[in-house]
């Protein structure tokens, strides 16, 4: 049988993919609509796998869904398809509504159609599994408790608020049609193939360039960071013992400023790529205006997770971040490839 991943092409799809070929002989197909966000690259290291199967569509086109569905013989879905940057939401936000909410529902009812369908024993084993983040929890204050599973949902931001939407959508289609759901809710990940319009990518490339490292406000806002990898196998792992019904909060428990990340990347940088002036990277960090409605902290328990079904992360944020700092530094034709026209764009609309 084979796994249908949606949004393969992107980030933390990617890395999902990869890894799963490295612990599983299932066949995947990857379904991607290749927004600016998704990336063929990532995925190339498979082409010509008999195993990988990628199709370029959207998750709301539900006579491809169905069609990809039947034809595969699909026993679960993870859907990571998802308009993902926050900045770019308070922009625009029309997409993040098309595809996060109308697409998620979208491929709900392709899904529940499929599932109705099949015997016994295969809808019993059916999972669809939906990718989400702690920012639908919305901002806590530095002496809140980290946010659990059944904290009430207080999102600020068009993305957030979108991601929620598709949450309850999610949670509904179990409650009321008992599709065998499983809600994964992640803080903030970091690894290769990140685009780089978020944080941590940005600033790599941002100071190789010799460019501002752009910190929004006074940096003072915290977000919990998790190893990409370590976000694959909590998921591998909830795809395979999870609870039907169920939320998984995932989290790093490495909670940092958003100067603190900064200035541990330009340490980093500064051992493994010193500029030839012998300055630091930290030269290059730049206060500029604030986020609109910039949550102050994001803070996620996943003692669920690793409680019931034993996962743990295995990077502290220094070795993840140096793992990914030399993915960067290895893999610089790849960022060649990615910041193209559209993403000039973006920088000079967000970085004016
Ligand atoms: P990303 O922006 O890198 O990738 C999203 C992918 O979805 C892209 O390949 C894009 O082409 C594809 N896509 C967009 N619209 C589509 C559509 N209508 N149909 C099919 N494909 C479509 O995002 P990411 O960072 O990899 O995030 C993946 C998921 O994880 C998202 O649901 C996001 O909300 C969630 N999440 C991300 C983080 C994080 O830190 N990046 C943390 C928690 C949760
Ligand atoms: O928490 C999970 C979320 O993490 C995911 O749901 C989102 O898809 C993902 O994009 C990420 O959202 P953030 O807004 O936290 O990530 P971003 O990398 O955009 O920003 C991280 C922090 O850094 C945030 O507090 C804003 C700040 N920042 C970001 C950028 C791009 C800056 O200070 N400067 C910047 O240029």
């Amino acid at each position: 049988m084979t796994i249908l991943v949606t949004g393969a092409a992107g980030f933390i799809g990617s890395n999902f993919v990869l890894d799963w070929f490295s612990q599983s002989k299932e066949d995947v197909v990857s379904l991607d609509l290749l927004t600016y966000a998704g990336n063929l690259e990532n995925l190339s290291s498979l082409n010509g796998s008999p195993h990988h199967h990628f199709v370029q569509g959207d998750i709301g086109d539900r006579n491809l869904v169905s069609s990809l569905l039947k034809k595969y013989q699909v026993r679960a879905i993870v859907n990571f398809a998802a308009e993902s940057h926050v900045d770019r939401s308070i922009h625009e936000s029309k997409d993040f509504i098309e595809t996060n909410i109308v697409g998620t529902y979208n491929l709900l009812e392709s899904a529940r159609s499929y599932w109705n369908d099949l015997d016994k024993n295969l809808k019993q084993d059916f999972r669809f599994l939906h990718i989400s983040s702690d920012e639908v929890y919305g901002s806590r204050d530095l002496t809140d408790p980290p946010s659990n599973e059944s904290d009430p949902y207080k999102p600020n931001s068009p993305y957030s608020a979108s991601k929620a939407a598709s949450d309850h959508l999610v949670r509904a289609w179990f409650q009321t049609y008992k599709l065998p759901v499983l809600t994964v809710n992640s803080a903030n990940n970091y690894g290769p193939y990140q685009f780089p319009e978020k944080l941590i990518p940005l600033c790599i490339l941002n100071a190789l360039k010799g460019k501002p490292l752009p910190i929004y406000g006074n940096g003072q806002q915290v977000r919990d960071w998790l190893y990409v990898k370590d976000h694959s196998a909590a998921i591998s792992e909830i795809l395979k013992q999870g609870h039907i019904g169920e939320t998984y909060n995932v989290g790093g428990r490495n909670e940092k400023t958003n100067l603190e990340v900064v200035e541990t990347l330009c340490a980093i940088l500064d051992e493994l790529k010193p500029k030839s002036n012998g300055k630091s990277y930290r030269d290059q960090i730049t206060f500029v205006k604030d986020r609109p409605g910039h949550d102050r902290r994001y803070t996620i328990d996943a003692s669920k997770l690793e409680r019931d079904l034993g996962w743990r992360p295995q990077e502290t944020f220094e070795t993840g971040l140096r793992k990914t700092v030399l993915w960067y530094l290895e893999n610089a034709a790849w960022m060649g490839h990615v910041v193209t026209g559209e993403y000039q764009d973006w920088i000079q609309k967000q970085y004016p």
